[in-house]
């Protein structure tokens, strides 16, 4: 990038498409990739020529720094297609400024937010014919960056490599989820990378999950590491409860990801009337609420899943199942959300791109 200007991408076409063998009915969130792929590369002290290549394997040296410290973050972002198949991205701008929020954390370069757009922009108009029409279909758009220097000294890597890679989703959970809220183990702390989407935050709660996972739940809902006391963002999601009328969410810190999904709902609830209060909510507050019957719904907010409503939860060792309601505030906002993000409403606070 000479001068901080942005290099023209280089474009190699894959030979064939691989879209015929694909079941675009019965997609596993994740598990299919697109055509094409985007790359860049830092050396040197600066983000070289981005390329877009046929999908493949990518070779690096067993002493890259991704595999011994981790170095890498990422993000989720999705591609809708409307009726008249128009491609629109929903507030991307906001993606990628985390994207460099968390490469700012990481001691990842920044990257230059024109070359992303302007390289995803060619990467959906390649492989555009993989974006589904209809409420549920969407490209799910994986951008990331990895220390690729090689050498085993703990110090930030000199090399990295910016790729974006592609899967057309469907749904992210093929079930019913509950949840259990945690009483041992943390996700975050103080001071950390909680904010950030650095790839270990998600490997470090397989264990945990898989845990939980025996006992029948699907996410853990991450509380305080000091006192678990306060509940703050389920494994990858945000989440919301909502106690009577009311929708209560955690504030964002340090330790909880600034999600674009959430900061849509809340946008959506005060333009809706819906009365929202985005401050700590305590374990106590919810299990008491859910003892009284109060606590009328629980969802969880992500990119991936959407919104996913939460039908029950596990806390020292006792299960509570959320009634099924009417009038639910997670098919409200997850409707509304979705017309925007299909073209099918007006786009009141400039989200689509
Ligand atoms: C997303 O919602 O895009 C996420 O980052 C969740 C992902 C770990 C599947």
């Amino acid at each position: 990038m000479k001068n901080g200007l942005p290099l023209a991408i280089d474009v190699v076409e894959a030979p064939a498409s691989k879209i015929d063998a694909v079941d675009f009915e019965n997609l596993v969130f994740g598990n299919v990739f697109t055509d094409h792929m985007m790359m860049c590369d830092y050396e040197d002290g600066e983000w070289q020529t981005p390329r877009i290549q046929p999908y493949g394997p990518i070779q690096l040296e067993p002493s890259a720094k991704v595999f011994h410290y981790g170095q890498a973050i990422f993000e989720g972002m999705k591609a809708f297609k409307d009726d008249e198949d128009q491609v629109w991205l929903f507030r991307p701008e906001a993606n990628i400024d985390r994207f460099n929020r968390s490469s700012v954390r990481l001691a990842i370069p920044e990257f230059p937010k024109e070359v992303f757009l302007e390289g995803l922009e060619t990467l959906l108009n390649l492989d555009r014919d993989w974006i589904k029409q209809g409420f549920g279909s969407s490209l799910y758009i994986r951008p990331f960056v990895i220390a690729t220097e090689p050498g085993v000294s703990a110090s930030p890597s000199k090399n990295y490599k910016f790729m974006i890679i592609c899967s057309p989703a469907k749904a992210y959970y093929s079930g019913e989820v509950r949840v259990v809220f945690a009483e041992q183990f943390s996700r975050a702390a103080n001071g950390g990378v909680g904010f950030a989407k650095a790839a270990g935050n998600y490997g470090a709660q397989f264990y945990p999950t898989n845990l939980a996972k025996q006992e029948g739940f699907q996410q853990i809902v991450w509380t305080d590491a000091s006192t678990h006391e306060y509940l703050e963002e389920a494994g990858t999601m945000n989440i919301f409860f909502r106690v009577g009328d009311k929708l209560l969410t955690a504030p964002i810190s340090d330790r909880i990801l600034d999600g674009i999904t959430r900061k849509s709902v809340i946008a959506l609830a005060e333009e809706f009337k819906v009365p929202v209060e985005v401050r700590r909510v305590t374990v106590k507050e919810i299990v008491e609420a859910a003892e009284k019957g109060e606590l009328k719904e629980m969802f969880g907010a992500g990119t991936a899943a959407t919104i996913n409503p939460i039908k029950g939860f596990g806390y020292q060792g006792k299960r509570y199942e959320l009634p099924e309601q009417e009038n639910s505030y997670a098919s409200f906002f997850k409707t509304k959300l979705m017309e925007i993000q299909y073209n099918k409403a007006e786009d009141k606070f400039g989200w689509r791109y």
